[in-house]
C-alpha cells in the first residue's frame, strides 16, 4: 500500500516538475531569436493584420526592425499610411535599409471579400510569416439576443472567417515558399477562449475556432509534405495589452502592445503550436486555474461589470 502511495507521489511530483522546467525554460532561458529563419533567401515579407493600432502596428513595427519587408492590412487608408510612414521613417535595425512596405485595405467584418485576389496582388513575393492580428471586441451591457444576427456575423467574420479566408488565399504560394525555407503562419487568440466571460460569447467562441483552424492546418499540411517541408502554425494566447481594445495603463498583467510585440516575435520558430509569450500573461493563467472555479467564475464576471462600466463611460466621453 504505502508502496502505491509513494510511486503517486512521485508521478505527481515529477509532472509538477516537469511544468515549472518548462515555464523556467520557456520564459528565461529558450533562444529567442529563432525568427531569423524566416529571414532566409531572397526579399523576405511579413504580413500584418490589423495593423494600423495596438498589437498589430507593434509587431509590424518589431518585425521591420527586424529585416523584414511587410504588407500590411487596414481598413481606413489615411491611417495605414500613417503608419506606414512612420514605419518607413527610420531604417530596418537590422539591414541598415529602408524595407518595402506594402499594403491591402478591407474591412474584415464584410461580406463578398475577394480573398484570392488579395493574394494575387503578393504573388510571387516569398512570404514567410503571416499573423492573423486583426480583430473586434465590444463589451456592452446588451445580452446575446439584444444584438442583431447580423451584427454577430461581423464578429464572426472580423474576428475569424477573415483571418481563415485569407490564410487559405495564401496557402498555395506559402507552401511553395516553404519548399525552399521556413513559413510561419500565426493566430493571435485571447484567453477568451478558454474563459466564459460575460456579454462576449461569440469573440470567445470566434477564437476558440482560430486555435482550431490554427492546430488543425498544421496537422493537415503534414499529412502530405514532410515536417521541414511544410509551413508552421501557431495560435498565440493573449491576456491583457494596452491598446486601443484596452486602454487601461500597462502593468505586469497589463503588457503594452510593444513589450508584447518583442516577445511574440520572439516566440516565432520556437516550433510550439500554443504559445503565451508574456509572462505576466502565463501568471494570470496559473491563478485562474489554480484558484477555486466558483472563484474564477466571480473574477471574470467582477471584470466584466468593470469593463462593461469603462466602456459606458468611454462612449459618453466620446459623445
Ligand atoms: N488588447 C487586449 O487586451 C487583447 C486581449 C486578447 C486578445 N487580443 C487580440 O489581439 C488582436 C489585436 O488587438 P489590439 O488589442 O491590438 O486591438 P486594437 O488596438 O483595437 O487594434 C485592432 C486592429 O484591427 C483593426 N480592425 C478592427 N476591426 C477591423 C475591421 N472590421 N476591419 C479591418 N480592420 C479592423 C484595427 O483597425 P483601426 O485602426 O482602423 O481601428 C486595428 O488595426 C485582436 O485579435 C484581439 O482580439 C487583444
Ligand atoms: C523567392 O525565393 C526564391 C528562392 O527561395 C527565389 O528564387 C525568388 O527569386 C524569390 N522571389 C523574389 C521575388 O524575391
Amino acid at each position: 500500500m504505502s508502496k502505491i502511495i509513494y510511486y503517486i507521489g512521485l508521478i505527481v511530483c515529477l509532472a509538477k516538475l516537469r511544468t515549472i522546467l518548462d515555464f523556467v525554460w520557456f520564459y528565461f532561458l529558450r533562444p529567442t531569436n529563432r525568427w531569423e529563419k524566416y529571414l532566409q533567401g531572397p526579399s523576405p515579407y511579413a504580413v500584418v493584420t490589423g495593423a494600423t493600432d495596438g498589437i498589430g502596428k507593434a509587431t509590424a513595427q518589431e518585425l521591420y526592425d527586424k529585416g523584414f519587408n511587410l504588407i500590411l492590412h487596414g481598413r481606413n487608408e489615411n491611417k495605414l499610411k500613417g503608419v506606414i510612414e512612420e514605419i518607413q521613417s527610420a531604417k530596418s535595425k537590422r539591414t541598415g535599409k529602408v524595407q518595402d512596405v506594402k499594403y491591402f485595405l478591407e474591412d474584415a467584418s464584410k461580406v463578398g471579400i475577394d480573398f484570392e485576389g488579395i493574394a494575387r496582388r503578393f504573388e510571387g513575393l516569398n512570404v514567410t510569416i503571416l499573423v492573423n492580428n486583426v480583430g473586434m471586441y465590444t463589451i456592452g451591457l446588451e445580452r446575446f439576443d439584444e444584438w442583431t444576427e447580423e451584427v454577430h456575423m461581423e464578429y464572426v467574420r472580423a474576428n475569424s472567417l477573415f483571418s481563415t479566408f485569407l490564410t487559405r488565399a495564401f496557402l498555395p504560394s506559402l507552401r511553395a515558399t516553404a519548399r525552399a525555407r521556413p513559413v510561419l503562419v500565426v493566430f493571435i487568440g485571447s484567453f477568451g477562449d478558454e474563459t466564459a466571460m460575460p456579454r462576449i460569447t461569440l469573440y470567445s467562441a470566434a477564437k476558440h475556432f482560430n486555435r482550431r483552424v490554427a492546430l488543425g492546418l498544421h496537422a493537415d499540411e503534414r499529412f502530405d509534405i514532410p515536417d521541414d517541408k511544410a509551413i508552421s502554425f501557431m495560435y498565440v494566447h493573449v491576456g491583457q495589452v494596452n491598446s486601443q481594445m484596452d486602454r487601461e495603463p500597462p502593468n505586469f498583467v497589463r503588457a503594452s502592445s510593444e513589450h508584447f510585440a518583442e516577445k511574440l516575435v520572439g516566440t516565432f520558430g520556437c516550433g510550439r503550436q500554443i504559445v503565451i509569450p508574456y509572462i505576466g500573461h502565463y501568471v494570470v493563467k496559473l491563478v485562474y486555474t489554480t484558484i477555486p472555479e466558483f472563484l474564477a467564475t466571480k473574477m471574470l464576471r467582477d471584470s466584466a461589470h468593470e469593463q462593461v462600466e469603462r466602456a459606458i463611460k468611454e462612449s459618453k466621453l466620446r459623445s
